[in-house]
């Protein structure tokens, strides 16, 4: 097969996301001096308005060239010791990856496994956390996005838990398909590590770990003893307190991360959520209209960033992906590790309106029609159209031009 060349390449997945003009052009500048005298002028505010994105007063964001992995590792290394007990779940290939780099730095982690398709299970983290009576679990993971399962979990719960159990531990929570596209706030709940990176909410390339991080985290870091040295935030610290950075910075990254700050706070955040819950509405109007399944076993799971689609038995999803890549040029998420050919994945996130979405499932159905899904022709992108119309904001003229 050869991939169709005209056109733009729709790219549906879950991250990285579209990139805004906006960002292309403000990251389209000369490579700058990181040390420059005025480098400051630019940074200072930078690193200042970021804690506004991440709903953040006290404490600080620290923005490191890496990815999300590199974000978790930064807030694990900081903030804990070897032998350390942290209590997490795992529902998803995100949930099960965090796990894992905790095993590796020689945490003693509680992980519990929960069906793929639900999030955290709060009641059986409040009786872990009543149970630790000794305060042994020092830190409680959570995913709040599971990027691949389309599964949301309810991180204001599981603060309403550690208060309720009068448990110290740190919050840790996995923002990196949450912040910046559904309602995220690290104050209110009392979030004490925040993971994002810059290709999701942001809408920028790959590059930047971006991690919040409350007071009593970066007081934690004093006691710490984890091996640290590019993630270390005492290093950041140092360097970022007038403007500057331990190494060289990805300043491009950078000019765009301003831009993308601009953008989200123009737009407002509140209306981006509410944007992103009414595009996500679409994609299950036309998931139901198809007769499919969303990964997400209950509405209270389901993600307004992204849906895992579960292909009928007897289907592979991967063939569905390949054929929407080759045939219609269209990009859509792939299942992983355990849903691995059980499941496409729409992403709904970042720069988006409801025509990109509703070529997205025109794609993925033309795909699923090819590879023989008995699915009418149309159904879902109706029933996506029909959901944008009737909650469409805008007045629609009647008047003839
Ligand atoms: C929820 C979640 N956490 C962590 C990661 C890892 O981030 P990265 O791939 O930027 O390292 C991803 C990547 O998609 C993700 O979706």
């Amino acid at each position: 097969m050869s991939k169709a060349i005209s056109g733009f390449n729709g790219l549906a997945v879950p991250g990285p996301t579209n990139m805004p003009f906006a960002l292309h052009r403000a990251m389209d500048v000369a490579l700058e001096d990181h040390r420059a005298p005025d480098f400051p002028e630019f940074t200072l505010p930078l690193l200042a308005d970021l804690k506004r994105i991440f709903r953040l007063s006290a404490g600080q964001v620290f923005v490191f060239p890496s990815s999300g992995t590199g974000g978790w590792e930064s807030a694990i290394a900081n903030t804990l010791s070897p032998g350390d007990r942290v209590l997490a779940s795992v529902f998803g290939q995100f949930s099960h990856l965090w796990v894992d780099l905790c095993r590796r730095f020689g945490l003693e982690v509680d992980a519990i496994d929960v069906p793929w398709g639900e999030g955290v299970p709060l009641d059986l983290y409040e009786q872990k956390l009543r149970a630790d009576k000794a305060h042994r679990i020092k830190a409680v993971l959570a995913c709040h996005n599971e990027t691949a399962t389309g599964v949301t979990s309810d991180i204001a719960g599981v603060r309403k838990v550690l208060d309720a159990t009068g448990h110290p531990a740190q919050l840790m929570v996995d923002g990196v398909s949450s912040i910046g596209c559904i309602e995220f706030r690290m104050d209110a709940w009392g979030v004490d590590l925040a993971v994002c990176g810059s290709q999701k909410g942001f809408m920028l390339p790959t590059g930047l770990a971006i991690v919040g991080v409350s007071e009593k985290a970066l007081a934690a870091r004093k006691t710490a003893k984890l091996p640290r040295c590019f993630f270390d935030f005492d290093d950041m610290i140092r360097a970022n307190r007038d403007g500057y950075f331990p190494y060289t910075p990805a300043t491009t990254l950078l000019r765009g991360l301003r831009a993308s700050i601009d953008m989200l706070e123009a737009e407002g955040l509140e209306e981006i959520f509410a944007r992103h819950h009414r595009l996500a509405g679409g994609v299950r109007r036309a998931v139901e209209a198809w007769g499919l399944a969303l990964c997400a076993r209950h509405p209270r799971w389901y993600s307004d960033t992204v849906s895992a689609v579960v292909v009928p038995d007897g289907f592979d999803a991967n063939a569905v992906i390949k054929t929407a890549y080759y045939a219609y040029n269209l990009s859509l998420g792939a299942g992983l590790s355990k849903v691995a050919g059980k499941v496409f994945r729409i992403g709904h996130l970042g720069y988006l309106n409801e025509i990109m979405v509703l070529a997205a499932l025109a794609g993925a159905e033309m795909a699923m029609l090819d590879c023989g899904i008995a699915i009418e022709a149309g159904a879902g992108v109706g029933a996506a159209v029909e959901h944008y119309s009737r909650t469409a904001k805008r007045p629609v003229s009647t008047k003839a031009a």
